[in-house]
């Protein structure tokens, strides 16, 4: 099967003059297949053109070669898809396209939990595994929890509130969400995880992790320097408080009904054997790692965005109020948040928290009409595919509403998955959502807020997208009623 590409006339709105014609796809069944066009950029220049915006480059490739483009890395050669269709193709055939191998720089910090593992049958068990406590009715039941930690949020806002000082909300969600992870899934509180497992250092040694998956020539891990003395202590604090948690959860009754609790309960239905103290401390940095950064960058855009948008804002704004009259929401309330879902759904569409998807070609193969050899790397970039105009019309502008209709054509043409698809698709996806909706319902009964008009906002793709200088916003209390019924319920609770 051959693929050919045509110029699309249709053009992406952005105002910044770049020619954005995007090529498509034309299937020819007959043909040989051929080898996917490479970027003119050298190994040098790529590393570095990754290494200081990893996005801007790719979407660069995109707009110049197509939907698939091989850059160079060294010794390393990565494609980099941005259609539909074929990130699809990718991440639905595991066998051919898996997990990153023993060379991942991301098992550094995670080890190999189920984000990294590239042995199916591990994985596929501990998936089986982990399964229940992620379906929507164990979630529904974890709703309570999540709302302390949204309270204690609101609580810390109020003072900055009062005095109307610049809080980086960027920080704010990255605390919430760390909060709601491990009080869910661990047992403990934000305040209770001590300087080792602080937002800051899970960040550090993703950063870390990430950077030498983009730059091959990394110095070796051995060597003494800065970087890397800063990194080895970071894991080794982390490592330390992972598994004196799990030593302190053994020495305990059962019946926390945690993911702490159903790991070290965990028995293979064959052997009977339950997961080692390496195995379920893989398994609990995962947890922390991919359960909270993620969410908190979706909230951190989504605030954003609604501060460009005071339209959607305002919408926001009535439903909540609307649906929940003051009260702090049941389950039954966050099915009636629709269009507080749908800001959420949009935000990712436009700044989808894992922007680039790695994978591994495991033997060689065609895909699209092209030509993949064994060994190569794939990063799927959701980040291209959310903004492509051929799926979303005026793709740069923010409007949760395209997710009203029952299918939206982003999601019938499979160009929505920000939560990835096939087998790996994000088990924490009904935790994420629901924890969403409860921090933006929480944000809005509570507050007014505006964005700082001088600070600059910008991307930083690493693991996750994050503003790379933060996000600078400025709170005030509500004044009007619906806040008041809030703080009024609260007081008599
Ligand atoms: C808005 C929030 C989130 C987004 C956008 C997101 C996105 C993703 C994506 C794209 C993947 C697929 C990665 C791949 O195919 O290689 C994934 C996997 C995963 N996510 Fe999430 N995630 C979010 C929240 C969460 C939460 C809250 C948890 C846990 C509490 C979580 C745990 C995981 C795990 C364990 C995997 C690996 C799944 C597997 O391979 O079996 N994520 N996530």
């Amino acid at each position: 099967m051959r693929i050919g590409y045509q110029a699309v006339s249709a053009r992406n709105s952005r105002p910044d003059g770049d020619d954005k014609t995007v090529k498509r796809h034309e299937i020819d069944t007959a043909a040989e297949p051929m080898e996917v066009p490479t970027s003119d950029r050298g190994v040098i220049q790529t590393i570095r053109d990754f290494r200081a915006d990893i996005l801007k480059a790719t979407e660069l490739g995109w707009r110049r070669h197509g939907d698939i483009v091989k850059y160079r890395l060294g010794p390393v050669s990565v494609y980099c898809i941005s259609s539909s269709e074929l990130a699809h193709e990718v991440f639905t055939n595991t066998s051919l396209y898996g997990k990153l191998g023993p060379d991942n720089p991301l098992r550094l910090v995670l080890g190999t939990g189920l984000l990294t593992s590239s042995d199916h049958e591990v994985w596929k068990r501990n998936r089986r595994m982990m399964q229940p406590l992620y379906t929507r009715t164990s979630i529904e039941q974890m709703y309570s929890t999540m709302q302390e930690c949204v309270e204690r949020m609101l609580v810390r806002l109020d003072h900055h509130a009062e005095s109307a000082d610049l809080v980086d909300m960027h920080r704010v969600q990255m605390q919430v969400t760390l909060d709601v992870v491990s009080q869910c899934m661990f047992g403990v509180g934000v305040d209770e995880l001590g300087d080792a497992a602080k937002p800051e250092s899970v960040e550090h040694a993703l950063n870390f992790a990430f950077d030498r998956l983009q730059n091959p020539f990394s110095a070796p891990l051995s060597w003494p320097t800065r970087t890397n003395r800063r990194f080895r202590t970071i894991m080794s604090e982390f490592d330390e408080y992972v598994y004196k948690l799990i030593a302190d959860r053994r020495n305990t009754e059962p019946g926390y009904g945690d993911l702490l609790d159903m790991l070290l309960g965990a028995r293979d239905e064959e052997t009977g054997e339950g997961l080692n103290d390496r195995e379920i401390r893989d398994e609990v940095m995962t947890t922390f790692a991919a359960g909270h950064e993620s969410t908190a960058q979706t909230l951190t855009w989504a605030m954003y965005l609604l501060s460009q948008n005071p339209e959607a804002a305002a919408r926001l704004r009535q439903e909540i109020d609307t649906v929940l009259d003051g009260r702090s929401p049941t389950a039954q309330d966050l099915r009636d948040l629709k269009y507080t879902a749908q800001v959420a759904s949009e935000a990712l569409r436009l700044y989808p928290s894992a922007p680039l998807i790695p994978r591994l070609v495991a033997r060689d193969c065609t895909l699209g009409g092209y030509r993949l050899r064994a060994g190569s790397r794939i990063l799927i970039s959701l980040f291209n595919i959310g903004r492509d105009v051929r799926h979303w019309d005026d793709p740069d502008e923010f409007r949760p509403e395209r997710f009203d209709a029952d299918k939206p054509i982003g999601v019938e043409h499979k160009a929505y998955a920000p939560f990835g698809a096939g087998p790996h698709i994000c088990i924490g996806k009904h935790f994420a959502t629901a924890e969403s909706q409860l921090i933006l319902a929480g944000l809005f009964q509570r507050f007014d807020f505006r964005h700082n008009p001088h600070h600059d906002v910008q991307t930083l793709a690493s693991i996750t997208l994050r503003p790379r200088y933060g996000m600078e916003m400025i709170f005030r209390p509500r004044t009007d009623r619906a806040s008041r019924m809030r703080t009024e319920s609260r007081s008599h609770s």
